[in-house]
């Protein structure tokens, strides 16, 4: 069985609260181990960036472009711990800037609000409870009260975010939510050829199992389960075969109606060419792109390119 990510994400009703709290946090731990670790996603031998050093680059490099500018920083899917060392970075260099989150789970908006709020000023935080796939630029616009021409957006989309999604509709949000001189931070992991390890690695982290765990039992109880990940092939038009990261509860004993497998996540891995392609073929411009030492994650500024692709 499989639930799409607004069955497992949403808020709404206050049996949920508990557990959308609980997947909100259990991401925030991984963000935050992510960015304190010295040596994480560093090539074997040591050499190459960081998880950190990438973001920082990254950060340097959006400083640059930005340097004087008014800007809107849109967030797919909140989360506070690299939020916050952009934002902070972004609001020393910008003329102004003021943050909209959109998140399908209102779990989120408290915390965002206390760590990102402090940074913005609270007169300049916005946001919007609801599937992205809904939201549009008049939406943003109604939600802050006023006009973004003249503003830049930063759009994004962290956490591998749109390896949950079908790359052709995670990239008809990013259109409809940017123009063509803004940007989109996207960070992604990758599918190292010859080493699958370290889709594996994340895979099998004690909290991302606990993500895991919190989906089912929100759905099924305390019913006993097995972990496990698998990759799965999948074709694309124009790019190929992609993997997927397929994160399942196989029950030991089967549900009613005969079930015994729940899908719990999962998140499209691309090697770096195939990226390259789903970028080309769905129209964007790589502005900028950086990769850990190990290979395993990019972060990568794109543009909406001026040549539409349908
Ligand atoms: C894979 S997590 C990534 C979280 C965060 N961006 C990070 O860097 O850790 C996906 C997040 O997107 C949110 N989300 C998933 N689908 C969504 C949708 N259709 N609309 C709005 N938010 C969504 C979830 O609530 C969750 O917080």
């Amino acid at each position: 069985m499989s639930y799409s990510n607004s069955a497992k994400y949403a808020s709404g009703h206050s049996s949920s609260e508990t557990h959308t709290d609980e997947v909100f946090e259990r991401l925030q731990e991984i963000n935050y181990i992510g960015v304190t670790s010295k040596n994480l996603c560093r090539r074997a031998d040591g050499h190459g960036k960081s998880f950190r050093e990438s973001l920082d680059r990254t950060i340097e490099v959006l400083a640059v472009k930005l340097a004087g500018k008014d800007i809107t920083y849109i967030e797919l899917g909140p989360e506070p711990v690299k939020t916050y060392l952009i934002v902070s970075s972004l609001k020393k260099i910008a003329r102004s800037i003021r943050y909209v989150g959109i998140d399908i789970n209102a779990s989120s908006r408290v915390s965002m609000q206390r760590h990102i709020g402090g940074v913005v000023g609270e007169s300049n935080f916005y946001y919007l409870i609801g599937d992205y796939f809904n939201i549009n630029f008049s939406d943003v616009q109604s939600e802050v009260g006023f006009s973004l021409e003249g503003s830049t957006v930063i759009l994004t989309s962290l956490g591998s975010q749109e390896g949950n999604e079908h790359p052709e509709f995670i990239h008809s949000v990013y259109r409809r939510l940017t123009r063509p001189d803004d940007l989109i931070i996207s960070e992604l992991q990758l599918l190292k050829t010859l080493n699958h390890f370290p889709v594996f690695e994340f895979s099998h982290l004690p909290l991302w199992r606990s993500v895991s765990e919190s989906f089912r039992s929100r759905l099924f109880g305390e019913k006993s389960s097995e972990y496990g990940t698998v990759l799965v092939p999948l074709v694309f038009d124009k790019v190929g075969v992609v993997q997927c990261a397929v994160s399942t509860e196989r029950f030991f004993e089967p549900l009613p109606n005969g079930a015994d497998v729940l899908i719990s996540n999962f998140c499209l891995k691309y090697t770096s060419a195939q990226l390259a392609a789903i970028r080309h073929v769905n129209g964007f411009d790589i502005v900028f792109s950086v990769k850990t030492g190990d290979e395993a994650v990019v972060f990568q500024l794109i543009t909406p390119g001026t040549d539409v692709k349908q």
